[in-house]
């Protein structure tokens, strides 16, 4: 037998990076900051922002001791470059140059997607009806669903795509890779639900106010009705990336186990809120499809086909 190189036999653990967006379509917080320039401040004041920047009393992730720590597990090198950065980062790639690179925390694109093919024209009122520049109120009304049509059509997440915004934050906040907990070390997902923690600090809706307040929610929504469509949306999303999160897992370990928590804790969580008379017929369509499920590792594909189903009631239920 041909002898293998050496290399082969010891375990390599580093982490490549997944990202899921084009890097050559980022373009930055900076990008929007003259059009948008107090979310753009809000930002600045959140974790999102800091992990990257770092504080006066604590050092930006990449230098963090846990940090060190989690990567001597790993066998990596730099935060800054392989899987960390799907998370932590906004990777940018600018034309001309070999690589790409980490530019912040989680931004702006990080929410609303990559923007190199809507920045310019998600926000462009085009001609009123007698031909001068139209403004936001004098917009022509097909121009308007035209021009957010194409902004969708161009990967923008708009504020009404409440599905597409919830499933950003867990696809991050699950941190569903098994290795990284179970090898890494690292936290095996945040506690986030998505209602309350969208009103915590990143909260940022100036435009209904031209920039002097924030309010509760996005202009043009009623703010009761988006709460309630933000805790349901939220809850089947938290169920759908708990699913998928497991369904991930290769054996028992920390990180099957907290994603075994989470899934219980979803379907109680949704228990609770149809018991507390919240909507119901498309959480108990939810409820239905894991009623009897069962939470093991040699029942993968059912959960992947279970975190489907539960998709599918989310969007429908997001886009009425
Ligand atoms: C040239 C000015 C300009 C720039 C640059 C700009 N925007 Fe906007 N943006 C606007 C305007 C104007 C609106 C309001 C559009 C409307 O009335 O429908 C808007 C609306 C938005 C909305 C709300 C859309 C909705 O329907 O929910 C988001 C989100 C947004 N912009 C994100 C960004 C991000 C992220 C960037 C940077 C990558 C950016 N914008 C850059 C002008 C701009
Ligand atoms: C799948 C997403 C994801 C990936 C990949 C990821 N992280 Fe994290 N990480 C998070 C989230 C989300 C938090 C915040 C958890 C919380 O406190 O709610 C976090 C928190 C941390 C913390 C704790 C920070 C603190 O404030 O206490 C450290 C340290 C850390 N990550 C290091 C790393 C390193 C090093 C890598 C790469 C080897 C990495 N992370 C990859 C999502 C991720
Ligand atoms: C690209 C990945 C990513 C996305 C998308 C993302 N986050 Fe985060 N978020 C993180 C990381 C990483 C941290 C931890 C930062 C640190 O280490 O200080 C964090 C921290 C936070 C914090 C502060 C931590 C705390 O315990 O209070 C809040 C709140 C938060 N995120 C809410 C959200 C919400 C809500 C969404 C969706 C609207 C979202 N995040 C989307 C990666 C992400
Ligand atoms: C953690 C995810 C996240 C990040 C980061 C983020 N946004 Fe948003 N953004 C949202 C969500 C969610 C909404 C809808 C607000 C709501 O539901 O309360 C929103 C709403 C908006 C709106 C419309 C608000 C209104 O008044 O109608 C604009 C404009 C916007 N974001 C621009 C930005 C810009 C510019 C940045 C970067 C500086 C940014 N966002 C960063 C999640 C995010």
């Amino acid at each position: 037998m041909k002898k293998l190189p050496l290399f082969l036999f010891c375990s390599i653990q580093i982490l490549f990076s997944q990202i899921d967006y084009d890097p050559k379509l980022i373009r930055g917080a900076t990008a929007c900051a003259n059009c948008h320039p107090t979310a753009v401040s809000h930002w600045e004041g959140t974790d999102h922002f800091k992990v990257f920047s770092g504080t006066d009393t604590e050092p930006a992730m990449h230098r963090r001791p846990e940090t060190k720590e989690i990567l001597g597990k790993l066998g990596m090198k730099s935060a800054k470059r392989g899987v960390c950065v799907d998370c932590h980062f906004t990777t940018q790639h600018l034309a001309g140059k070999k690589r790409a690179r980490a530019i912040s925390g989680p931004s702006c694109e990080s929410c609303h997607g990559a923007s190199g093919n809507w920045i310019e024209i998600h926000g462009v009122y085009g001609e009123d009806a007698s031909g001068g520049k139209a403004t936001r109120e004098t917009e022509i009304a097909s121009h308007k669903v035209e021009r957010l049509q194409n902004a969708d059509d161009n990967g923008m997440i708009r504020t009404n795509n409440i599905y597409a915004i919830a499933k950003n934050c867990y696809q991050c906040h699950t941190v569903p890779n098994e290795d990284l907990v179970n090898i890494g070390g690292h936290k095996s997902n945040s506690d986030i639900d998505f209602s309350t923690w969208l009103n915590k600090d990143i909260k940022h809706n100036f435009l209904y106010s031209d920039g002097k307040s924030n309010r509760n929610a996005p202009r043009d929504f009623d703010i009761a009705e988006r709460q309630k469509k933000n805790k349901i949306v939220g809850l089947l999303v938290d169920l759908e990336y708990s699913l998928r999160g497991y369904a991930k897992a290769t054996s028992e370990g920390d990180y099957s186990i907290s994603m075994k928590n989470r899934i219980e804790t979803a379907i109680s969580n949704l228990t609770a809120f149809e018991s507390s008379g919240g909507e119901s017929k498309d959480i108990s369509e939810a409820l239905s499809y894991v009623k009897n499920i069962s939470i093991s590792l040699s029942k993968m594909d059912e959960l992947s086909i279970t975190a489907d189903n539960v998709r599918k009631i989310a969007i429908t239920y997001s886009d009425k």
